[in-house]
Formats: C-alpha cells, sequence, structure tokens
C-alpha cells in the first residue's frame, strides 16, 4: 500500500531505517546532540525558534492557542474550512472571544484589515496556511503579516500540512505545525517556531507550557519524555529536505499541478489558491474511488468540509513518484467519469 493521503505520509525507507533502533535516554549527552541537531535543522528551514513537543498537529495548535492568547482576549479567525474550524473550537476552548470571518476562499488581507480598523480590541489573528479539508492554501500571507503588524495584534499561523512544502514568509509571530506531513517523519512532533516569548501567564496546562520547553531547550534538553523514535526519523528526513532547498517544494508543485492536469474532475480549490501538498477534486462516488484505488494498493483521502462525502482529496506528500500519480490519475478517472 502506497499513501497519498494529507499525513501520514509515505515515509522514505532511509527514514524508517533511522528510527528503527534502541531508545536513547533522554538525560544523556547522546540525546543532548541528536536534540540540538534536529533544534538546528529545523531552524535552518524557517528563522525562529524552533520547540518540540510530543504530540500530533491538534496538540501544535492548542499550544499555540493556549500560550498567546488569555481567557477574554478577542481573537479574529480567518476559517475557510474544517481546520479553521477547529482553532476556532481551541480558542473557545481557551475562554478566549472568537470574531469569524469564514469565506469559501481564504480571506483576503484588505479584508482583514478592515475588520481589524472596524474593532480595535482585536489582539490576535489566527490563519491555517494550508487548509487541508479543502486543498487550499493562503498565498498573501507577506501582506497579511504586514497588515497585522500595523494594527498591533499577533499572527499565529496553523501549518500542521504545509510546511516546508508550501512557502512560510519569515517574521510570523507563531507557526503550529507536526512531524508527519511535509516534514517526511511520522506522527508524535508538535512543531512551532516561535518569533516572540509565550505572552500567556497563567492556565497553560504544564504539557504544553511553552516557557517550561524554552527553558529546558538552552540545554538541548525537554522537560519531560521526547518522542524518541520521531526525532531519529526527523534527523533524517531533516537533512534530505534541506538538501534538496528550493527543489523541495518545487517537487511537490509540480505533483500537484500533475494531477490537477490529468484528473478528470472538477478541482474544489480555485487555481489561484491551490496546495502544493494536498489536491481536492469534486466527486460524485468517492466511496467507490477510494475502494477501487486501494484494490490498486493506493490510500488516497475522502473528502471535508463542505465537500464531505461529495469530494476526494490526494496527497502529493511522501516518498511518492509522478509515476504513482499517473496510474492514481488513470484509476480515478476510470471510476467516477
Ligand atoms: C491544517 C491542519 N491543522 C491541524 C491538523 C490536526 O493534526 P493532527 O490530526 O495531526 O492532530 C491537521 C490534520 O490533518 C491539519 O491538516
Amino acid at each position: 500500500m502506497k499513501l497519498l493521503t494529507p499525513g501520514p505520509v509515505q515515509l522514505p525507507k532511509f527514514v524508517t531505517e533511522a528510527m528503527a533502533r534502541q531508545q536513547v535516554f533522554h538525560r544523556t549527552d547522546e540525546f543532548r546532540a541528536l536534540f540540538k541537531s534536529v533544534v538546528e535543522k529545523l531552524e535552518s528551514l524557517y528563522p525562529a525558534s524552533a520547540v518540540i513537543l510530543p504530540g500530533t498537529g491538534t496538540l501544535a495548535v492548542d499550544t499555540m492557542v493556549y500560550n498567546y492568547v488569555s481567557p477574554g482576549e478577542k481573537v479574529l479567525s480567518l476559517t475557510y474550512g474544517e481546520f479553521g474550524k477547529r482553532a476556532v473550537e481551541s480558542m473557545l476552548a481557551r475562554g478566549a472571544v472568537v470574531v469569524e470571518v469564514e469565506r469559501d476562499v481564504p480571506p483576503a488581507p484588505d479584508e482583514v484589515d478592515d475588520t481589524l480598523r472596524r474593532d480595535r480590541e482585536i489582539r490576535a489573528v489566527m490563519l491555517v496556511h494550508n487548509e487541508t479539508s479543502v486543498a487550499m492554501a493562503y498565498r498573501q500571507i507577506k501582506k497579511l503579516i504586514d497588515v497585522v503588524k500595523s494594527h498591533g495584534a499577533l499572527l499565529l499561523v496553523d501549518s500542521v500540512s504545509g510546511f516546508p512544502a508550501e512557502p512560510l514568509p519569515p517574521e510570523i509571530d507563531v507557526v503550529a505545525t507536526a512531524s508527519h506531513k511535509a516534514l517526511l517523519a511520522p506522527p508524535g512532533a508538535s512543531i512551532l517556531y516561535l518569533s516572540r516569548e509565550p505572552r500567556a501567564t497563567s492556565g497553560v496546562p504544564l504539557s504544553m507550557n511553552l516557557m517550561k520547553f524554552i527553558k529546558m531547550k538552552e540545554r538541548s534538553e525537554t522537560p519531560y519524555t521526547p518522542p524518541l523514535p520521531v526525532l531519529l526519523a526527523l534527523e533524517a528526513s531533516l537533512s534530505y529536505i534541506l538538501e534538496l532547498g528550493a527543489g523541495y517544494a518545487d517537487a511537490h508543485r509540480e505533483r500537484a499541478e500533475y494531477l490537477y492536469s490529468a484528473v478528470k474532475l472538477r478541482p474544489v480549490p480555485p487555481p489561484s489558491h491551490r496546495s502544493f501538498t494536498v489536491t481536492a477534486f469534486h466527486c460524485e462516488r468517492p466511496r467507490d474511488v477510494i475502494a477501487r484505488l486501494r484494490e490498486a494498493g493506493y490510500v488516497i483521502a475522502g473528502g471535508m468540509y463542505k465537500y464531505r462525502d461529495r469530494s476526494v482529496r490526494v496527497g502529493v506528500m511522501g516518498d511518492i513518484t509522478i509515476d504513482d500519480l499517473k496510474r492514481v490519475a488513470e484509476i480515478i478517472n476510470s471510476v467516477a467519469r
């Protein structure tokens, strides 16, 4: 079976082999060397302080919310899919007051500017960089950073399924991501990039208290048991990603563009918003398509959000080839049309 899902993704053999070994005790120099190396590699991919917690994408987003939003604070959510909705849920659980701008495509920076101008109490803006549920990416983050900064608010970004295959401009206040999508490792590490110190001072559970992780990072350690196998995998996958440089994102874009040209179904995202890591197509019989692909050895995903049960999603991350995508497109075309 090959995974062409939006995560977890098909891992290269050199990654699965890197983690298939005995554990390392996390209060030793051996661990410190591994941890330091993984952190340095993460920080070579994005210019901000990287923090690693045991968890998945959801915990990364919750951690961002709990450390940067205090109960009662007003936050603007730019929602254009299911994961935007989940971020709202997280902020409501934190006790924040959420102003939601929900659109079928990513809300433009000008609209954000208008909203922030009208409501001076908004302290932070939450954005999903790559909305996995509808295969859309936010392409105007640079402009959005300027808008949010000009109002003195914080920009909080969920890039769980985007980074680093989807380019991310520097100077985002906080980015939340995870190991098991475009970082080419298994699930188990929540990763945050911090361009400024956590703001919230109380009510943050121990497991997601960033100040504790930041303090221990000074000695290349973690406050609690780290996700060791995932760190071993990241050590290998990050070296590979760094070696490819800009070619890594280019390869993803080429794969997504190939699928949009080869699959004869109507794409969910309009051309200007198409994600480089996951594709989505309207489909009348998603169950049949998914089952037929399974028989041929490929796992893809069903639809989400407004297109649940009416679309299919094909991930283009991981150890896959254009030949796999060709075969997948042929099968989709033969079943769905
Ligand atoms: C954009 C986005 N945010 C958050 C999550 C949640 O991540 P997880 O399922 O790893 O907890 C996902 C998972 O697909 C996602 O795509």
